[in-house]
């Protein structure tokens, strides 16, 4: 793919958060998912892509636009596209810091086709990778860990949806002596703050959704981290819809190659609201909005975290540090 997409990219990320950004903490989740749909649908028009929506909305039947085989962008090579325009719908209505408008591209048949159920998914930063492994006990995966890190057990901090069905796993971590940080929702950005030093998360593990877990391998895989997987699906449906989807073999540990393949992929992620020490969310100043936003390209490896001033009116035009 193109290096020059990515500012494109950035613009469609951008446009999601913005168009959400008025509805953050109003309490109407679908609401502010709705805009930002039609923000990032839009922005997608003028994409030099000839795309194709792999994880997006929900089926045809389910979803207006950027439902699953939709075609976007106005042409170029072929690509598959996993979009999730708000990631922590309830953060945005709640207000609460983790939310962003996030999306991964990657050439044609490259992206694993999940469908949306649940997903058990570890991931580590660069210095782990190779360290982990799903069938491993969780204690096992933290002593290895916290070697690849060279520190101890104790030092590590794990994040977790906080959902009761994690509760033997969040016991065993705390025996075996790790940190924990619960979060509410939202489970792509900690997988990405896995890859970035500094952000002071070493591990995310634990059941979420599929699609989020694709778009977050995306994101792992761009910044040298690594991660693995393996569907949950919970009734004959979900199993039928995932050999619909072309994943026969839907018990198979997925590895980060698995969900993400080849050498080329890209990912971006604007903040909605403010996700820890890496985004910033939404500034607003009246005439106009603040974003930042993370681009990430696996092919190069370069990673540019982007500081933009949208004006609202040229003419009175307010650029503040
Ligand atoms: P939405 O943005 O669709 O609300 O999903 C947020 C999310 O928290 C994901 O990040 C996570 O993977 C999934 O929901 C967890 O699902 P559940 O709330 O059912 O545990």
């Amino acid at each position: 793919m193109n290096r020059e997409l990515a500012l494109e990219f950035v613009r469609v990320t951008e446009d999601a958060a913005i168009a959400c950004g008025p509805l953050v903490g109003r309490g109407d989740k679908n609401g502010a998912d709705g805009l930002a749909v039609e923000g990032m649908r839009r922005r997608f028009d003028s994409v030099p892509i000839s795309g194709t929506v792999v994880i997006g909305e929900g089926e045809l039947d389910e979803a207006p636009m950027l439902y699953i085989g939709e075609k976007v962008g106005c042409g170029g090579p072929e690509v598959d596209i996993a979009v999730d325009p708000v990631e922590g719908t309830n953060l945005v209505a709640k207000g609460r810091p983790g939310a962003i408008a996030v999306f991964a591209c990657a050439p044609k048949g490259c992206l694993l086709h999940a469908p949306d159920m649940y997903m058990d998914k570890i991931a580590v930063g660069p210095r782990a990778k190779g360290c982990i492994d799903i069938d491993a006990p969780i204690e096992e995966n933290l002593r290895n860990v916290a070697k690849a890190l060279n520190r101890k057990i104790s030092d590590l901090n794990v994040v977790l949806l906080d959902r009761e069905r994690h509760e033997e796993l969040i016991n065993r971590i705390r025996k075996a002596g790790a940190r924990i940080s619960l979060i509410t929702d939202g489970d792509v950005t900690p997988i990405l703050n896995c890859g970035i030093e500094g952000t002071g998360v070493h591990m995310y593990i634990g059941r979420g959704g599929a699609p989020e877990g694709v778009i977050g391998a995306a994101a792992i895989k761009s910044l040298g981290g690594d991660m693995q997987a393996r569907l949950y699906p919970e009734n004959e449906e979900q199993i039928k819809r995932c050999i619909k989807m072309g994943v026969e073999d839907y018990h198979k540990k997925l590895l980060l190659d698995d969900l993400v393949k080849g050498d080329d992929c890209m990912f971006t992620a604007t903040a909605i609201t403010d996700c820890g020490t890496m985004l910033n969310g939404l500034r607003y100043f009246g005439n106009g909005v603040r974003t930042h936003t993370i681009i990430t390209r696996y092919a190069t490896g370069t990673v540019r975290f982007i500081d933009t001033v949208h004006s609202f009116d040229k003419k009175n035009m307010q650029v503040k540090l």
